[in-house]
Order: structure tokens, then C-alpha cells, then sequence
């Protein structure tokens, strides 16, 4: 391949291993840009067995751009103001199909995930390839969503939280409220491919009621959620995600009960997406 490193996709449509990187350490820029080619290429990438610290973490976040604040409404980690804790016993459980932070006006552009403390069974992420997701769209959907814009909040209409830390988290989530709009079809700004940027801040469609919005944005999602369209990762601690939150939706099945689950999430600064007419 002409790589410094193997890549071993995991998954038809998504997701790919790489294999034979150190992560923690100062990079070749020249081995950067093949990283950012993957992730470009396969959307989500998996780096095994890392072992990387905050710091570390930080670092290696910030070879992709500058770092966003973890969260605007979220707490971060004490004294790092760029983490997010994703801590199941603090009722962070992201058990819906989302892109991260979609209701601002620039969300973020990648997301890495960060392995410390995993369940031995469940707990995976889930990660959909929004852009094969337009691709499967029949060409009057895709004509349709081309035109649209959607209003994203992050105060939209959540399950009932089923313990009081989960309670005291929602609270935190919402604490400030915001809402954008954004093109549901959005062009990547490094590939041009065309992707469905949904998900589940996506609460209507500009100029269509509460009802025509739900039953559109549920069309449209249900392509975003088919299982071509997926790959599951099962996490090992010391595992890093990354991937490229211009065209993909991710989704944390809540299906580990009490054991512990323990990510640290950090996320680079993106743009403001771009539809099809610019
Ligand atoms: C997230 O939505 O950023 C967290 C995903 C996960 O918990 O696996």
C-alpha cells in the first residue's frame, strides 16, 4: 500500500485496524497525513493496545487540528479542560445514534475514544458510515435531502433517565441550550463526499411540522443505521477510536449493566458544515 503501517479493514462499508503504530509518542508528519488518509478513507479507525496517558492522548488528538473544549455543557476532567469523561457510572451512557456536539455551528470534525476501563462483554461502540448511507438513498430521497436543513438542539426529547446520576447528568447536558441549523446533506470538506448529517440532535426539518420532520428524519436514519452500513468495536483497554465526525454517527449500546466502563474522549475543532450549495 505504500503505508508505514497495515491497515486491516473490520468492517464492508466502515472502520478499519491500524496496525504497527506507535501512538504515544512524537509522529512522522509524513506518517500523520497516511493516518489522516485512512481515517478519510475508512471513516473510523482502531489502534489497538496503545496504552496512551491524557497527555498522550492530547497529543496525539491535536495531530489532526486544534482541540475543542471537551464538552459546553459537560464537565470536563479536572484540570483538563480538552477531556471528557465517559463514565457509564455517571449515568454517560450514549445508548443513541449521534454525531458528537451537532448542535453548535462548528461541531467537531474527528473524535478520538480512549479505552481505560472496559466491561468484559458489551460496552462496544457502534459506527455508522453516513456518506454510504446517502449512496443507498433512492435518487429522489437523495434529490429531497440535497434541499434540506435541519434544526439540531441538544435539548431534544430524551428517554426518561433511569438513575439519579444519569438525572444529574441530563441536567448538566442541558443546562445551557442550543440549536442550529445545519444542511442534512453535508459535503465532506476534504473528500466532497456527499454524507447525511443527521443524527440525534436532529430534531426537525426546516419548514416541515413536527410530525412530517419525524417521519422524515426516521427515513432518513433508518439508512444511517442499517448493518451494511456499521461496525461494532469491542473495546480492550488502551484501545483509541478515532473518526471523522463530517461523516459518521455513533452509537454505545447500554447493555453492560453495572459493570464499569470508563472512556476519555477528546475532539478536534471542525467547520461549519457545507451543503451542496456551498
Ligand atoms: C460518545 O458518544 O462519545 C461515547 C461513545 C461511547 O461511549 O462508546
Amino acid at each position: 500500500t505504500g503505508n508505514s503501517f497495515d491497515i486491516r479493514r473490520i468492517g464492508g462499508r466502515i472502520g478499519a485496524e491500524i496496525l504497527g503504530v506507535d501512538i504515544s509518542g512524537d509522529l512522522d508528519p509524513a506518517i500523520v497525513g497516511e493516518i489522516n488518509s485512512a481515517l478519510l478513507e475508512h471513516k473510523a479507525l482502531v489502534f489497538r493496545d496503545q496504552q496512551l496517558d491524557d497527555a498522550a492522548q492530547l497529543r496525539f488528538a491535536s495531530l489532526f487540528g486544534e482541540l475543542t473544549t471537551a464538552h459546553p455543557t459537560v464537565p470536563s476532567v479536572d484540570g483538563q479542560p480538552s477531556i471528557l469523561p465517559v463514565d457509564g457510572d455517571e449515568g454517560i451512557r450514549a445508548n443513541h445514534w449521534h454525531t458528537d456536539v451537532t448542535f453548535v455551528r462548528t461541531p467537531p470534525k474527528a473524535s478520538t475514544l480512549r479505552g481505560i476501563v472496559v466491561p468484559p462483554y458489551g460496552g462496544n461502540t457502534l459506527i455508522a458510515n453516513s456518506a454510504a448511507a446517502y449512496q443507498d438513498l433512492p435518487e429522489p430521497l437523495r434529490e429531497l435531502a440535497d434541499k434540506l436543513w435541519a434544526v439540531h438542539t441538544n435539548a431534544y426529547d430524551y428517554a426518561a433517565p433511569r438513575t439519579e446520576k444519569a438525572a444529574e447528568h441530563r441536567r448538566q447536558f442541558v443546562s445551557r441550550t442550543y440549536r442550529t441549523v445545519h444542511p442534512v446533506v453535508r459535503v465532506h470538506p476534504e473528500t466532497g463526499e456527499r454524507g447525511l448529517f443527521i443524527g440525534g440532535f436532529a430534531q426537525s426539518i426546516v419548514g416541515l411540522g413536527p410530525s412530517d420532520s419525524r417521519d422524515l428524519l426516521r427515513l432518513f436514519q433508518s439508512y444511517v443505521t442499517r448493518p451494511e452500513n456499521i461496525v461494532r468495536v469491542a473495546w480492550t483497554p488502551g484501545d483509541v477510536v478515532l473518526f471523522d465526525n463530517r461523516v459518521t454517527q455513533h452509537y454505545a449500546p447500554d447493555d453492560y449493566g453495572d459493570l464499569p466502563r470508563l472512556l476519555h474522549r477528546v475532539t478536534v475543532a471542525g467547520d461549519v458544515p457545507a451543503g451542496v450549495d456551498g
